[in-house]
């Protein structure tokens, strides 16, 4: 989705802006531009493309101003082109927008017929019109935002400059995040903290419907009736260094190696290592959280949904099987899109917990809303604290990932795991569904996982070399059972994302049930075959795969003669518990969906179309 970054202070602001967008280019988009304010006059560049693109263009350009607002746009109403890029300029009157305006059509046509001229095919630059008309009449930029916010139905973000008010900055949104970072004597607006931490460590998030006022690098924030509020800023414990790739070749690679340590961090706040048990800290459902009243409050959830978007999905399906076995209570999942207009009969005694990396999925956070409309208590499992689905929850808990920036999710994924292994077994506590003894054995078993971890991705070398002949199969079939089949779903949409491919993930006792008729030697199978009680059933797939020519790729535990014998390439993990194995069998599937892409020479962090933040329904 598109980024926004916005600077006023003693910096230069063409470095500011483009250090600050590449931040943001892991959120996707296909154009980028700034505008910069000098002499007076807002000097604009834009350029279709990366960020590299605008980077030559401005590279023998001086600005001598102190205040600027830059975008990188991932297009929706009209091309990804140079004349479509933000910001848009009408009469010295800048805007960068992120999110659509959905009563466009009529604003457009209202303007057409007054004479108004356009000069892009997007939905943002009527913005930038009514501003402009507003400073026409001698309003002031503040109060020109005021009068045309009202007018604008949809979801957006907004930053708008004007060269009447040379030192002003006026910052809107409702729905897309906007946050402002506070430095010595300069202020910094960004639609994440990615673009601010390289410059201050304090930050506000702005609110729906709340107005900020940048003015002489201060800010003040105002509700849409123009009342003035006061808002701490909250400090945020990301460093610059984090958002560098580190002299790994990609994010995603780098994101990859990163999830032994991302499991650890994800386990550590709530383990008592002491005993081996786990204490859930920080959920916020009762006014001081401590374990006994979270364990008490669990006790009367008698039914979970979970509600989420891409791999943050297939991390709540993994999750049903987890949380049914150790709990025995009744999980239903499902995406976010669905649930927000499925009419979801919530009974009461119910939780909903929302997964999130990014915390500001727009369908998951309309799915939160509706829920907390009809009362009834929410979880929220996010990376980034502070976002809008974490501030809006009830109860918290985090994937301390870190900062996720390529595309595609990996270590969001196993730290969500992570959690809610921690939930499912302190839900079976509280249900009186779990010993002392096996709470301590499954505890002991996730505390090993990240060394186990490690290990498979040792196995690095396997894939890279793999995926010179895995990339030129037509199609690709990952199969499992049990809580290895979401697993499967994940890794094809791994490979969908990144490589291109046409991937499904299925439940490997459907196979029969139709993907039987896909099988011959232009498909490759992915089966997930680890040593658990449904390890035979599986198995008897594989048989079934093969007989009809099938090229298998199998991943098991420990060394396996039998699954050699029926795949052209069988990796072996290590032994682990069948909680442990999900954490462990996603990761081959990560690294063999990046190094086919890789193989075939598309970028990995920013895959075509997709989008790291769905800010937008
Ligand atoms: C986008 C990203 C995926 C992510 C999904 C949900 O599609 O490309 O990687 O899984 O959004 O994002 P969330 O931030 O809500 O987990």
């Amino acid at each position: 989705m598109c980024g926004i970054v916005g600077y006023t202070g003693p910096k230069n602001p063409k470095d500011v802006l483009i250090s600050g967008l590449k931040t943001l280019e892991y959120r996707g988009y296909d154009s980028a531009g700034i505008a910069i304010l000098d002499q007076g006059e807002f000097r604009r560049i834009r350029a279709e493309g990366k960020l590299i693109n605008l980077e030559n263009k401005l590279s023998d350009q001086k600005f001598s101003g102190h205040l600027g607002i830059g975008h990188t746009r991932w297009a929706t109403h009209g091309v990804p082109n140079e004349t479509n890029a933000h910001p848009h300029a009408v009469d010295g009157v800048c805007i960068v927008h992120n999110g659509i305006i959905e009563n466009y059509a009529d604003l457009k046509e209202e303007l057409k017929k007054k004479g108004t001229v356009f000069s892009s095919d997007t939905d943002s630059e009527l913005v930038a019109h009514l501003i402009a008309d507003k400073i026409r009449q001698g309003r002031s930029l503040f109060d020109s935002v005021m009068d045309v916010l009202p007018r604008l139905e949809g979801a957006y973000s907004i930053l708008a400059v004007s060269k009447d008010h040379p030192d002003e900055m006026v910052a809107f949104k409702n729905g897309p995040p906007l946050v402002l970072g506070r430095g010595k004597g300069e202020v910094i607006i960004a639609s994440d903290i990615q673009a601010i931490v390289a410059h201050t460590k304090e930050v506000i998030h702005l609110e729906d419907f709340e107005i900020a006022h940048i003015q002489n690098q201060q800010f003040q924030i105002f509700t849409r009736g123009g009342s003035p509020i006061h808002r701490s800023p909250i400090t945020v414990s990301w460093s610059p260094e984090l958002v560098e790739k580190q002299g790994y070749r990609h994010y995603m690679l780098k994101e990859i190696y990163e999830q032994p340590r991302a499991v650890a961090a994800a386990l550590a706040p709530h383990i008592d290592l002491q005993n081996f048990t786990v204490r859930l800290k920080g959920v916020g459902f009762s006014p001081n959280s401590e374990e006994e009243e979270t364990l008490e409050w669990l006790a009367n959830i008698n039914r979970v949904f979970i509600v989420a978007c891409g791999t943050s999905y297939y991390a709540g399906m993994t999750a049903k099987y987890v949380i049914e076995r150790l709990a025995e209570v009744p999980v239903e999942v499902d995406v976010a899109s669905e649930f927000r207009y499925r009419n979801p009969v919530i009974p009461k005694g119910s939780l909903v917990v929302v997964i999130s990396q990014s915390g500001e999925t727009a369908d998951t956070l309309a799915a939160l809303r509706l829920v907390k409309d009809k009362g009834i208590p929410t979880l929220s499992i996010c990376n980034v604290k502070g976002s809008t689905i974490d501030r809006e929850s009830h109860g918290h808990l985090y994937m301390n990932a870190g900062v996720e920036i390529g595309v595609a999710s990996t270590k969001a994924f196993v730290c969500s795991l992570t959690v809610l292994n921690l939930f499912g077994i302190s839900l079976a506590k509280a249900h009186k569904k779990l010993n002392l003894e096996d709470e301590s054995e499954l505890v002991q078993a996730l505390l090993a996982s990240p060394s186990q971890m490690d290990t498979v991705l040792a196995y690095d070398k396997f894939f890279s070399e793999a995926a010179k002949t895995l990339s030129r199969y037509r199609g690709f079939l990952y199969m499992g059972r049990g809580v290895s089949y979401p697993i499967a779903m994940e890794g094809a949409l791994k490979l969908k994302e990144l490589a291109y491919m046409h991937a499904e993930g299925y439940a490997a006792g459907e196979m029969k049930h139709g993907p039987l008729a896909l099988i011959d030697r232009t498909m490759a199978i992915v089966m997930l075959a680890p040593s658990d009680d449904l390890y035979e059933k599986t198995v008897s797939n594989l048989e079934e795969a093969k007989a009809r020519g099938g090229e298998i790729l199998s991943i098991g535990s420990g060394e396996n003669e039998r699954l050699k014998e029926l795949s052209l390439h069988y990796l072996a993990l290590p032994k682990a518990s069948w909680l442990v194995n999900p954490l462990l069998e996603v990761l081959p599937l990560q690294l063999l969906a990046y190094h086919i892409a890789d193989s075939l020479g598309y970028d990995v962090d920013q895959p075509r179309n997709l989008a790291k933040s769905v800010t937008v329904e």
